[in-house]
């Protein structure tokens, strides 16, 4: 049996009975403000407290915007900031990766050619063996292509797959469209796909609630679980008596 990487959020491993496949990488999608951003964050400090090395690369925020953010968020987790400076956790923002995609007119799938090299070398440089990319979104927005989008996926998912990190890639949905997710080619191209509802859908009901669509390698709970997002991280809040 493949070794589990733990997530450090204790009801996803244990809806993951254990954690996720060591080298999976995960889409993490939910429309915005659902948590995307920090579930990813708690990822990435969870594995960092325990030595294992983690870059959060940004493609949407500046490298200072991203870590106020987040200790803003998570108040409670007193050592995150250290764990930043010290290179434990290694964030790269739209500033350092020279990405400023949202402005450059032309981005094509040679700019993400050169996107991937650089991921690769910062997985070298700090011996990196979790990696996060916030978000992958705008890589379908600007390569329209359904066939050159597809490629561009498979040869950022065979990078990680070749280092063998465990990533999470976010991607920002509309809540109806969890439906349609399971025929887009993202559903066959990465190895898991969790969905964070923002619960804006149901009239009355604002819990939001996190579900496990697909992840290769491993049994899985098919429950919608609502989860809050509180100063200590990521709460989600599976019934004790639930048997999963
Ligand atoms: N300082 C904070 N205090 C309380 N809640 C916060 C704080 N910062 C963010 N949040 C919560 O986190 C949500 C945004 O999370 P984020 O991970 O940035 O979402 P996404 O990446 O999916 O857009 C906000 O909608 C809010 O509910
Ligand atoms: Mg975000």
């Amino acid at each position: 049996m493949r070794k589990r990487v733990e997530t450090g959020i204790a009801g996803i491993d244990k809806m993951l009975y254990g954690g996720i496949p060591e080298g999976n990488d995960v889409v993490v999608a939910g429309g915005p403000g659902s948590g995307k951003t920090l579930f990813s964050m708690e990822f990435l400090y969870r594995n960092a407290k325990q030595g294992e090395i983690g870059i959060f690369i940004s493609l949407e925020e500046d490298t200072s915007m991203i870590i106020e953010n987040a200790t803003n968020a998570f108040t409670d987790l007193s050592d995150l900031k250290q764990l930043i400076d010290n290179k434990k956790l290694v964030v790269y923002g739209t500033d350092k990766t020279g990405m400023y995609m949202q402005r450059e007119a032309q981005t094509s799938s040679y700019t993400f050619g050169k996107f991937v090299t650089a991921i690769e070398s910062l997985i070298e440089t700090y011996n990196a063996t979790r990696v996060v990319i916030d978000s992958v979104s705008l890589i379908k927005l600007l390569i329209r292509d359904p066939f050159e989008y597809r490629t561009v996926s498979m040869n950022l998912v065979s990078v990680l797959r070749r280092f063998n990190v465990t990533s999470l890639l976010t991607m920002e949905i509309e809540a109806p469209d969890r439906e349609k997710l399971v025929f887009l080619p993202e559903f066959f191209v990465y190895d898991g796909i969790f969905v964070m509802y923002s619960g804006e859908a149901e009239a009355g009901n604002r819990v939001p609630s996190i579900e496990i669509v697909k992840m290769r390698g491993s049994a899985h709970s098919y429950a919608t679980v609502p989860y809050e997002i509180t100063p200590s991280g990521i709460n989600i809040m599976l019934l004790n008596e639930r048997k999963l």
